[in-house]
């Protein structure tokens, strides 16, 4: 069967057996965590690591081979120009890029929500020595994103000038509403940082998250990617024109570091997009594996994926809503708030993750929350058997 057969839906069986073959029996159903290599990407991984160990000359075009098809993967799945994409070791460097463009202008407030990953937060501290401050916009009870709170307080607190915002949140996988966010932002004319990292590769990136200042993701979850790749997208209007610089530059983002032969520019020409803001040397290896998974993905589709990946929730979420000992975290009803993670709360929180180790099913538990994260690989059967499991658990 053709992986890439448009229309069709996607077949994790045949998926399994052609690039996801050292999964065996395991149920991996954590890619919000991790996601595992597809054999192309070892392959590639691996030949780049051969490559290191017989030394001698490079070809001319080795790095950038690599790089490139990092870069044009990840514009592909941002569905935007390749200039604006600057390939980064994790989300935090994109966070980091984020706070220091902002940290460039006037002190004022930065909002975020309980509940976002640390990465999106603690980058911004290093602002506060300056005169900058940090308001937390508080979750209801379940622990869920205060969405509305956020827009009210976009609208009306004083001094804003940045919000920093999961595309989808870590632990209660619910999926933020980014069209009104950046519709208050942008009437506020306030900076936004969106950390995509639990959304890219299972969720189509909805239109209006290009009108984010940044937009931060690492590759090691759902773009099944090896640790130390990702990205950023800037919006054109943080894209270099020379001068000024942004605020943090590596000597790979200058048109001196196109010929190692002469480096000795130290007043060189910046490069005219992304890359000017990527960090240098990057890890060449991750970003061979970065280009090869990614490119696996798009060639199933995300759109296919993220179908496929909502009918194997089915049957948990079919068990969360037949139960009144559980509390589901995760918008049952809202698809359009829902990517990939599924997340409860139950009183056997201990005893379902022991039974899952048990049975070779991977799963996590975040601030309490027992959370599902299967991916393209999963089929209905082995979902079938983790609510089984969850079933004896209570
Ligand atoms: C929402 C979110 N952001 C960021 C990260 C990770 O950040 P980084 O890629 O910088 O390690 C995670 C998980 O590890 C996450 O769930």
């Amino acid at each position: 069967m053709d992986l890439t057969a448009a229309g069709l839906p996607l077949d994790p069986v045949e998926l399994r057996r052609r690039e996801f073959p050292s999964l065996g029996p395991a149920s991996h159903l954590d890619a919000a965590s991790w996601g595992p290599f597809p054999a192309r990407t070892r392959r590639v991984v691996e030949a780049v690591a051969r490559r290191r160990e017989q030394g001698g000359t490079l070809a001319p075009d080795f790095f950038t081979r690599y790089l490139g098809a990092a870069r044009s993967g990840a514009a592909r799945l941002l569905d935007c120009p390749v200039e604006e994409v600057a390939l980064a070791p994790n989300t935090t460097w994109g966070m980091q890029v984020a706070a220091t463009l902002v940290g460039a202008g006037p002190p004022g407030r930065i909002l975020y929500l309980h509940g976002e990953f640390p990465a999106s937060v603690l980058p911004w501290r290093v602002l506060l020595p300056r005169g900058f401050t940090l308001e937390e916009v508080p979750s209801d009870r379940l622990g869920r994103p205060g969405l509305d709170h956020l827009l009210e307080r976009i609208h009306s607190a004083p001094d804003l000038r940045a919000v920093t915002l999961s595309l989808v949140q870590f632990a209660t996988g619910v999926v933020a509403d980014v069209e009104a966010v950046v519709e208050a932002c942008r009437t506020r004319g306030v900076f936004l940082a969106l950390d995509a990292i639990q959304g890219m590769g299972i969720l189509p990136l909805p239109p209006a998250a290009l009108e984010a200042d940044v937009i931060a993701s690492g590759a090691q979850k759902w773009l099944l990617s090896p640790w130390g790749s990702g990205f950023l997208r800037l919006h054109p209007r943080h894209l270099p024109g020379g001068i000024p610089l942004p605020p943090v530059v590596s000597w790979f983002g200058f048109e001196s570091a196109l010929d190692f032969t002469t480096l000795l520019d130290y007043d060189p020409v910046p490069l005219p997009d992304g890359r000017l803001f990527e960090p240098a040397t990057l890890g060449i290896q991750d970003f061979a594996g970065m280009g090869a998974s990614v490119g696996l993905l798009l060639e199933v589709g995300v759109d296919r994926i993220r179908e496929h990946v909502l009918a194997v929730q089915e049957p948990l979420i079919a068990w969360l809503r037949g139960r009144d000992d559980v509390e589901p975290v995760t918008p049952l009803d809202r698809v359009e708030a829902r990517a990939g993670i599924v997340a409860f709360r139950s009183p056997r929180t201990g005893e379902v993750a022991e039974a899952m180790a048990e049975a070779g099913i991977t799963l996590s538990v975040r601030e309490g929350l027992v959370r599902f994260s299967p991916h393209l690989y999963t089929t209905a059967e082995e979902m079938e058997r983790a609510v089984a499991i969850l079933d004896a658990c209570h």
